[in-house]
């Protein structure tokens, strides 16, 4: 019988945004029956084995679980309870936090200058621009930037953010993304598969707090020596941290953009629900996708 595999998805988007469209059928291709699921409408019974029915899941992936930035804890109770994850379960829970800033920062790795302010805590003084952006969130949903004359508009948004019960990251705006964009590197059951190029994301003067992300421009990209030198550290050292090897990560994204010092830099490592940039890669990039869920598949 064919191994079946959920694509966990969310209510609001329930097939992903079409990044992630060619999926089913290229894993049809080696033999894995994969449906999307929205991953609240993954009920436990869903998931229980009941190979004479034939409807056992073998493998949930995680792919467009979107909407977890609000209910974090919900969504990481439910990873918990699902037998076989990928990425696992308390690799979600230590990367969807962006905390975890500081732990690879503590392993040497070059990243982005991270700050946490937890509800309560002020606003230091700053006087270059600067990142505001939720430690739990993602499709840059509630970042925004701020010049050294808006700090009322910062402390607002800060306040805003804290009212909300959520930690709030502080960061320098690295000023290369303006020319450059970021870089993101994607790995499939630990080896480079391709990359692409994010532009800006964040307008002056403005914030979006509602949408599920926000529109991204991205092109295809063959990440220069130093970025990938830097991406391969990364996942050493989430390895290293977590004492897993490279093939326990289904799927890994490393987003490098370039620091003030000229060199790349870290701004995130996602190992819960990246885009994986299929439309802006080589047709071979599904492929290996699938690969990499038969590996999985037969190591569980
Ligand atoms: N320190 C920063 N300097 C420049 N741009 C930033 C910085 N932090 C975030 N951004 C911009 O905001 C976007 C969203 O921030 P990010 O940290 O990637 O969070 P997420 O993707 O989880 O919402 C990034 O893609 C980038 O364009
Ligand atoms: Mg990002």
């Amino acid at each position: 019988m064919s191994p079946r595999v959920l694509l966990a998805s969310c209510a609001e988007l329930p097939e992903s945004d079409g990044d992630d469209t060619p999926l089913p059928a290229v894993l049809a291709e080696v033999g894995i029956k994969a449906e999307w699921v929205p991953w609240d409408s993954i009920g436990e019974p869903a998931l229980m084995l009941e190979p004479a029915s034939g409807s056992s899941v073998d493998l949930v992936v995680l792919r467009s679980t979107w909407d977890y930035p609000l209910r974090r804890d919900e969504f990481l109770a439910w990873c918990d309870g699902v037998p076989e994850l990928a990425n696992r379960a308390d690799l979600v829970r230590w990367n969807t936090d962006k905390a975890y800033m500081a732990d690879l920062a503590s392993t040497g790795l070059p990243v982005v200058p991270t700050r946490l302010l937890p509800p309560g805590a002020e606003l230091e003084s700053y006087d270059t621009e600067i990142v505001l952006k939720p430690a739990v969130g993602a499709g840059s949903q509630g970042a925004g930037r701020f010049l050294p004359d808006e700090r009322e508009r910062a402390v607002a948004h800060v306040a805003a953010l804290h009212a909300q019960g959520r930690t709030v990251v502080l960061q320098p705006y690295q000023p290369a993304v303006d020319d450059e964009g970021e870089t993101a590197l994607v790995f499939f059951g630990g080896r480079y598969s391709h990359g692409f190029l994010k532009g800006p994301m964040l307008p002056r003067g403005e914030v979006e707090m509602s949408a599920l992300f926000v529109d991204e421009r991205l092109a295809p990209v063959v990440p220069d020596a130093a970025r990938r030198a830097l991406a391969e550290d990364a996942l050493d050292a989430a390895c290293g941290l977590h004492g897993i090897e490279r093939s326990d990560l289904l799927y890994a994204r490393v987003d490098v953009l370039t620091g003030t010092g000229g060199a790349p830099v870290l701004l995130e490592l996602e190992l819960a629900e990246p885009s994986l940039g299929f439309r802006q890669a080589d047709p071979g990039a599904p492929l290996r996708f699938a690969s990499a869920v038969r590996a999985e598949l037969a190591r569980r």
